[in-house]
């Protein structure tokens, strides 16, 4: 069996499930994202039970984005999950060098299967449950040129907007990390714990504090927003992680694109970060906006 490493995990994405997604990405669009792909009709992901509808979105950041996903979903597993949760942040993608021996690493190391292994005409993939619940898309690409495409690196707006990853809320905060440490390769970058509460930020093994700050939080709940989400849902992928050069500013433009406040921008007593909190108007999924935020450790290690 491959080991994690030997299979190069790398984030990708986080998909969004939402009925309405020509009218629902506006809200992005207005606050400084970039269409990516748009994927449609029937030339694209076509199996015998449908085709695709997927909006990729990115912003400021490299390599990481956002898909909105729409109905009529292609597997009856993904209408159930619709049916069961609705509008919501469905799964976190990542891409592999053999989605085949993954697929091996993973049950093998606690993971349980929500869509078998499947070879589609640009990439091989399937989605499992991690130990709490979520899912986990894996996929290798396998055509020549077939990419999600990405954007450079560059900050957007006046405001400097990054999108660069995703904050999930478990059950049990310390055996998530050991098991993204574990079985996908993640490695902590940080670690804030205080009075009970826990906010973990890793990443993959293609961190760059400069060029590529892809991060990937593992957290209790600790808002009200959090906590009645997580009695309703369980564990689950709780929110998108922004950074700005100018948070106040990008708070402001936020609201004027449309996104609605949870939390004004505050310094968090857990991390100490210019923080804010916003939902998208659409599906109420929350989005963490922070101060430009590089782990120290990381950039030592750059320098
Ligand atoms: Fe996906």
């Amino acid at each position: 069996m491959k080991s994690a490493t030997e299979l190069d995990y790398h984030l990708h994405h986080l998909c969004i499930y939402d009925d309405q997604p020509r009218e629902n990405m506006f809200p992005y669009l207005r606050w400084h994202h970039g269409i990516t792909n748009f994927f449609s009709g029937n030339v694209f992901h076509v199996t015998g039970e449908g085709h695709s509808d997927y909006t990729f979105l990115g912003c400021g950041g490299r390599a990481y984005q956002i898909q909105i996903e729409a109905p009529p979903f292609q597997f009856e597993y993904e209408r159930n999950w619709w049916r069961d949760h609705g509008k919501g942040y469905n799964h976190i993608c990542w891409i592999t060098s053999d989605a085949r021996a993954s697929m091996a690493q993973l049950l093998a190391n606690g993971a349980t299967e929500v869509m078998p292994f499947e070879e589609f005409p640009t990439y091989d993939g399937f989605v499992v449950h991690d130990p709490e619940g979520r899912w986990v898309e894996i996929m290798e690409y396998t055509d020549d040129t077939f990419r999600v495409q990405e954007f450079t690196h560059a900050p957007s707006g006046e405001c400097g907007l990054e999108m660069v990853g995703n904050a999930e809320i478990c059950n049990d905060v310390d055996l998530m990390v050991d098991w993204y440490e574990r079985v996908l390769d993640l490695r902590v970058l940080e670690r804030f714990d205080s009075d009970g509460d826990k906010f973990v930020v890793m990443s993959d093994r293609k961190y760059d504090p400069v060029g590529r700050r892809t991060l990937f939080v593992l957290q209790n709940a600790r808002h009200d927003f959090e906590k009645s989400k997580a009695d309703a849902h369980g564990a689950h992928i709780a929110s998108i992680l922004y950074q700005a050069k100018d948070v106040q500013r990008a708070w402001e433009d936020a609201l004027w694109a449309g996104m609605k406040p949870l939390m004004e921008p505050h310094v968090d007593t857990l991390t100490g970060l210019l923080t804010a909190y916003l939902s998208e108007p659409c599906g109420n999924n929350v989005i963490m906006l922070t101060e430009h935020y590089a782990p120290g450790a990381e950039l030592a290690n750059a320098a």
